[in-house]
């Protein structure tokens, strides 16, 4: 079964009988979708007691009396930052509380610095370059924004322990168009990686050629652990005891916490930055969502209340990345020709299929209804230069469905590898 060590006619002869399966599968007119990291059904219901949690005018008030039902409070409510900040290990002054996305924060941070430059630098707009480090694979929402605003991307590649980090500090200390990196640092999107202590410390002691160069610190999967879960370092205190605490932005929300889209998310930073950040949000707006800021609040009650909340999602979810794991080990495991991490939390798996295989799978798993993440997508300008990586996003279908979808993507895989090896 060890594709590696098959005769050309050993492997001609895989070849035909696995097309033989695949015919079936085709047949079967399959309706499958595995493409986005979407919490399922039973996970979203057990947030529904937050839906009742303002069943009154008298709950949209703080402890003071300040009415939440009105304009004002831009930064956040109190309550709600004395819940999040615990989240990202920060003071309360050192955050604030948006709307419901952190996508969002993201994209607009960086249009702020491409407008209004950061901290007194000239306005990314009026530089000839702007370029940010992009760790790969990695979430192609974040090479998104660098297309949609002309920022060149360069690759950096993910090692196990974070991004390799002789690339990232030869690149930042040389080059001033670098203005930002993306990091994930907890169970990256898409390889379930968690940054190394030692990767963490280098990433708080880089010296930027750029003073306006920014960390993406996307902490996107914080509390989304599984039984044994991961530890990271905290950036933001290596960083204060480097006296380097302006180059980092953090972002988090509770989107899969709670609800997708209808969460809470927040940024944290330096004070400087956080004081230069609302002076530029006052032209922006008045106040975000602050009665679902309480209706979080009143839910969740503290920062130990997200905790054990977690514990019902990844009770519900780790089933789900055992059928991927146990699929993937017992259908590609023998062949030889794929590798993947089992991740201690997250959202994703990420699969390493042989060179030029990954396109050829998913088209294959198209056709035959099973619908993955665009391969190339975890790639800047959805180019995965080996053409080898696909993600994988197992929590949101039913898992008799998850089960049927890993089938089919092992047969595709085993097909598309085959047809690279008999070449
Ligand atoms: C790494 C990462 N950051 C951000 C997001 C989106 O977050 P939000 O819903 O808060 O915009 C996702 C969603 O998949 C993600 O994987």
């Amino acid at each position: 079964m060890n594709y590696s060590t098959m005769s050309p006619s050993q492997l001609k002869e895989e070849y035909e009988e696995l097309n033989k399966e695949y015919e079936l599968v085709l047949s079967k007119g399959l309706k499958l979708d595995m493409s986005r990291g979407k919490p399922c059904k039973a996970q979203l219901d057990l947030t529904n007691d937050m839906l009742n949690s303002l069943s009154d005018s008298s709950d949209c008030f703080s402890q003071n009396g300040t009415d939440y039902r009105n304009y004002g409070i831009m930064d956040g409510i109190p309550e709600a930052k004395q819940l999040f900040a615990p989240m990202l290990n920060v003071s309360e002054d050192e955050l604030i509380v948006f709307g419901n996305s952190s996508l969002n924060i993201m994209y607009d941070t960086i249009i702020k610095s491409m407008q209004f430059g950061v901290l007194g630098s000239t306005p990314w707009s009026k530089l000839d370059k702007v370029k940010f480090i992009c760790p790969v694979p990695g979430y192609d929402r974040h090479f998104a924004i660098c297309e949609a605003m002309g920022i060149e991307m360069i690759n950096v590649k993910m090692n196990q322990d974070g991004p390799d980090m002789d690339a990232v500090e030869k690149l930042v200390s040389e080059d001033e168009s670098i203005k930002g990196i993306w990091c994930v640092p907890k169970y990256s999107n898409p390889d379930g990686i968690t940054y190394s202590d030692q990767v963490v410390k280098r990433m708080a002691n880089l010296k930027p050629k750029a003073n306006d160069f920014r960390i993406f610190w996307d902490n996107a999967y914080v509390v989304h652990d599984f039984t044994n879960p991961d530890t990271l370092m905290d950036i933001f205190a290596e960083l204060k005891k480097n006296n380097k605490q302006d180059m980092i932005y953090m972002f988090a929300s509770t989107s899969k916490i709670s609800f997708p889209g209808s969460g809470v998310a927040v940024m944290a930073a330096s004070e400087n930055n956080i004081s230069a950040i609302k002076k530029m949000m006052f032209f922006q707006t008045i106040s975000h969502d602050k009665l679902n800021q309480m209706r979080h609040v009143k839910f969740f009650k503290n920062f130990d209340g997200i905790l054990e909340h977690m514990k019902k999602h990844a009770e519900i979810i780790m089933p789900k990345f055992d059928i991927v794991c146990n699929t993937l080990e017992k259908e590609l495991g023998p062949c030889n020709i794929a590798k993947w991490k089992k991740p201690n939390g997250g959202y994703f798996v990420s699969l390493f299929l042989p060179d030029n295989c990954a396109k050829r799978t998913a088209e294959l798993c198209k056709k035959a209804g099973v619908v993955l993440t665009g391969a190339g997508a975890t790639f800047p300008y959805g180019k995965d230069p080996h053409d080898n990586n696909l993600r994988i996003s197992p929590t949101f279908p039913p898992n008799h469905e998850l089960q049927e979808a890993m089938n089919v993507l092992c047969l595709c895989s085993k097909i598309a590898a085959l047809e690279q090896a008999m070449k």
